[in-house]
């Protein structure tokens, strides 16, 4: 790092310490200021399902860790403070659409949110607060401008909290549209957006994540708007079963050609996707994939032989393997020593009482416990904002870029507060 941008930094820091309400989201490098590079495309369409991890190098984990399971989808969880557990598309849509099916966690203070946020710090976003359960949040922003006028709240039916709502949004760049479970419930056109200048325009990432906009530390108006002071003596989890992605425009790149945050300023260079790539690699058949494979005749002698020692199980492998496949004698012997140490490693982990891969022998669900939930942990600061114990933590920052800026995204205090901020909910 160059001493000028370490300077750059420390001002950075500074700046959002004395002036939180325009210490919004962090950018690593604003495209209104600066010749940033290129943002990598989604260039598709695509629907992650987080019964399971989402494919490698889609999506990054910060500040906690999400956990997959074909139960709950993904459970973004505060165990404590410093804690906002947020995944973060590596990918950019330039308009398009997302649907994700959310249930938004319990507890004053806590906000579970869906946003979508761009380099020159466009948003578009969902929030609910855990202290509301009857109502959903929608909001936008333009150029990081705060603007006390764009949130509006919307009724849910069944709550927001019970059970799982399709929040949707699809974005061209004439206009806006949000909808909950499949209703209609807003619309903002680029031209009343401060005459396309606030308008939302310029390309994408979409964050999932959990904060507490309620910690003691975040300011005033941010608690007020949160609903509250957050009570850390028990976890909140927020879970979202799926997100849909698609991207309207189609290549490799997106790159600003000048400084207007304008989407007729966004280049795009062809070519294929490295999401496209990270969807399509293949990843290692896991063995509840191969489990899922068999023949449900296999299966059932499985279960059959499930109080004995799998042997049938490894029999009808060696059998599906050598009749499906067709293999000569010396590659379903290979086959079949391959399954037999498989079929080791599922007796052992059997007897350790575990469910390596979402195996259940005698039909269970799945238990979410299974091996493929995240167990990256990041070290989260516990000195509140601005305290002299170091750089203010960072609560939240959907943008995933900020080196431990005080990047909460609602330190626009009093810019969403209800008392500023709904222009009548429906
Ligand atoms: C861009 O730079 C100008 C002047 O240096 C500054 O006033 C403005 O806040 C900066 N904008 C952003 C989005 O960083
Ligand atoms: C939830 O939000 C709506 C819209 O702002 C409001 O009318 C309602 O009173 C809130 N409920 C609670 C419990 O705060
Ligand atoms: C979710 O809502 C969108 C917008 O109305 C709709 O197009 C989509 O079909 C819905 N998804 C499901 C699974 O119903
Ligand atoms: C709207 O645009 C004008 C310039 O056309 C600008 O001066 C003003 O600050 C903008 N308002 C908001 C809320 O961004
Ligand atoms: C993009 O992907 C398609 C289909 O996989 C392939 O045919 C094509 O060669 C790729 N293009 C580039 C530039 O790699
Ligand atoms: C995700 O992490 C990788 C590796 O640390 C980094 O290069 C990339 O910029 C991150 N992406 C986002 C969106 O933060």
């Amino acid at each position: 790092m160059s001493s000028r941008s370490v300077l750059m930094l420390a001002f950075g820091l500074f700046a959002s310490i004395i002036s939180p309400v325009s210490g919004q989201l962090y950018t690593d490098c604003n495209p209104l200021n600066a010749t940033c590079a290129p943002d990598p495309a989604f260039g598709t369409a695509h629907t992650f399902n987080f019964n399971a991890t989402p494919p490698t190098g889609t999506f990054n984990t910060t500040a906690g860790t999400v956990d997959y399971s074909s139960a709950n989808g993904a459970a973004f969880t505060i165990n404590k403070k410093g804690e906002s557990p947020t995944l973060i598309s590596n990918f950019y849509f330039f308009f398009g659409r997302t649907e994700v099916h959310l249930k938004a966690a319990p507890g004053t203070g806590i906000i579970s949110s869906i946003v979508w946020s761009s380099d020159v710090l466009d948003e578009v976003d969902w929030e609910f607060m855990g202290g509301n359960t009857t109502h959903a949040s929608t909001n936008y922003f333009g150029k990081g401008q705060p603007d006390f006028h764009n949130a509006d709240y919307h009724p849910v039916n069944g709550g927001v909290q019970d059970d799982y709502h399709n929040y949707t949004c699809v974005w061209t760049k004439e206009q806006l549209d949000w909808y909950i479970d499949s209703e209609h419930i807003r619309t903002l056109l680029a031209k009343d957006a401060n005459n396309t200048l606030s308008y939302p325009q310029t390309p994408m990432k979409l964050s999932l994540g959990i904060w507490a906009g309620g910690d003691p530390d975040q300011p005033k108006g941010t608690i007020e708007w949160a609903g509250g002071v957050t009570d850390y003596a028990q976890p909140y989890s927020m879970y979202v079963k799926s997100a849909s992605v698609e991207d309207y425009s189609t290549g490799k790149e997106y790159s600003y050609g000048d400084n207007s945050g304008t989407w007729e300023s966004i280049k795009i260079a062809t070519g294929n996707s490295t999401a496209v790539e990270n969807i399509n690699k293949q990843p290692e058949k896991s063995l509840s994939d191969k489990w899922n494979d068999l023949p449900s005749g296999t299966k059932t002698g499985v279960y059959a032989g499930a109080g004995g020692v799998g042997a049938l199980l490894f029999l009808g492998l060696v059998v599906y393997y050598i009749k499906q496949r067709r293999r000569g004698k010396q590659e379903a012997a290979l086959a079949a020593q391959r399954m037999d140490q498989e079929r080791m490693e599922m007796e052992r982990f059997k007897k350790e009482g575990g469910n390596p891969d979402a195996l259940a022998f005698d039909g269970a669900e799945y238990n979410g416990k299974g091996g493929m939930a995240s167990t990256t942990t990041y070290a989260v600061s516990d000195s509140p904002p601005g305290s002299s114990a170091g750089p203010p933590q960072k609560a939240w920052d959907p943008t995933g870029s900020g080196p431990g800026t005080a990047s909460m995204p609602l330190l626009r205090d009093d810019a969403m507060s209800p008392r500023f901020g709904a222009h009548g909910g429906r």
